[in-house]
């Protein structure tokens, strides 16, 4: 994934600075010259290859957002409906205060990396390949706790470089309750309500924090509804706001959350994952078929979701990996049917 932040340094500022410069040079050189020919053939190239920071290839497309959350997002109508207006209020303010922060919760997949794809998807015309978009996953990118000082400078250089390069970018931070406090804590800056920092607005980036960290308290709650006799497609974000702030906001045991991003509400919007149940399951192996090019065939959708472990122990009804490695076990199953 080319947006992805593999290394620090040198690679990286030039990884930032190779488009930006092309970007800006070519443009007015171009269309300065009023050149055809080779000039512009060379142009085409360019930007057939490399993305620009411009609307030609960031665009927010509101419709194809809802589309793909009620099409291909399944069992999760309250992350999709916050979701939605989360991004429409977002996109279409031209002035806003403070970069978007969504934080998104619940038990391993579920969809939360799924959903930061057809946000970026629906924005960005290269989608998760854009330079624009940068991913972090916690024990990958910030391994060791004595590296926590060059950790931090690093991630402020490569924040405020990639947003002075582009201001709509958008950083994904996966795995936030494996981060070390320190490092959320420089986040803060750039996600605050601050016109400029260092004559750099922060305004138009989006940053999504991902984590497990209250995915069993959700669950509870989906539990206790089902108990009760209610609907799941019944339950409200107000049903499980209080789950969320209980183990996020007063859990000491998640070092992570005692840091100022929370004491100072920079998060706009935590956005509860439901646990997924078998009929999602089955969904998410139709739907990969589809990816995949196969014939719809439900008999192996059903194989699939019969192969996942359910909990809890007594009544099987949550997928224990939601709708995770269903693409090996459908090639395993087409193969030995
Ligand atoms: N709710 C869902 N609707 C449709 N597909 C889903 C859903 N949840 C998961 N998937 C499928 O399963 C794959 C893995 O899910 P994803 O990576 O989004 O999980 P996650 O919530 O980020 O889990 P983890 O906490 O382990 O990182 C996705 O790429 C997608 O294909
Ligand atoms: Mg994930």
């Amino acid at each position: 994934m080319s947006g992805t932040c593999k290394t620090f340094g040198f690679v990286l500022t030039c990884y930032i600075l190779i488009p930006t410069v092309a970007c800006q040079l070519f443009t007015p050189v171009v269309f300065g010259m009023g050149a055809a020919g080779a000039a512009s053939i060379v142009w085409r190239v360019y930007k057939y290859y490399y993305e620009c920071c411009s609307s030609k290839w960031i665009a927010f497309n509101s419709t194809g957002l809802n589309v793909d959350l009620k099409q291909r997002l399944f069992g999760q109508h309250v992350a999709s409906r916050v979701v939605l207006n989360a991004m429409k209020g977002f996109m279409n303010n031209n002035n806003n205060k403070k970069p978007l922060v969504l934080s998104l919760h619940g038990l391993t997949g579920t969809g939360k990396n799924f959903v930061s794809q057809l946000i970026a998807e629906n924005i960005y015309k290269k989608g998760m390949d854009s330079s624009f978009i940068h991913q972090f996953v916690a024990t990958v990118h910030f391994p060791h706790k004595s590296k926590i000082n060059t950790y931090k400078s690093q991630l402020q250089r490569w924040i405020k470089g990639n947003v002075t390069n582009c201001p709509q970018s958008m950083f994904i931070f996966d795995e936030m309750d494996k981060m070390h406090p320190g490092l959320i804590d420089t986040i803060k800056p750039y996600v605050d309500y601050y016109k400029e920092i260092d004559g750099v607005s922060f305004n138009q980036a989006i940053f999504i924090f991902l984590s497990n960290a209250g995915g069993e308290m959700i669950t509870e709650v989906v539990l206790d509804f089902r108990r009760s006799g209610k609907d799941r497609a019944d339950i409200t974000l107000k049903d499980l706001e209080k789950a969320l702030s209980l183990s996020i906001f007063n859990n000491k045991e998640s070092g992570f959350w005692h840091t100022s991003l929370i004491d100072k509400n920079l998060v706009d919007f935590f956005i509860p994952f439901l646990p997924l149940e078998y009929q999602h399951v089955v969904q998410c192996g139709m739907a990969e078929m589809a990816t995949k090019g196969l014939k719809p065939n439900h008999t192996l959708a059903d194989l699939v979701a019969k192969d996942m472990i359910y909990f809890p122990k007594s009544e099987k009804i949550f997928s224990s990996k939601g709708c995770k490695s269903i693409s090996s076990k459908l090639d395993f199953y087409r193969d030995h049917a």
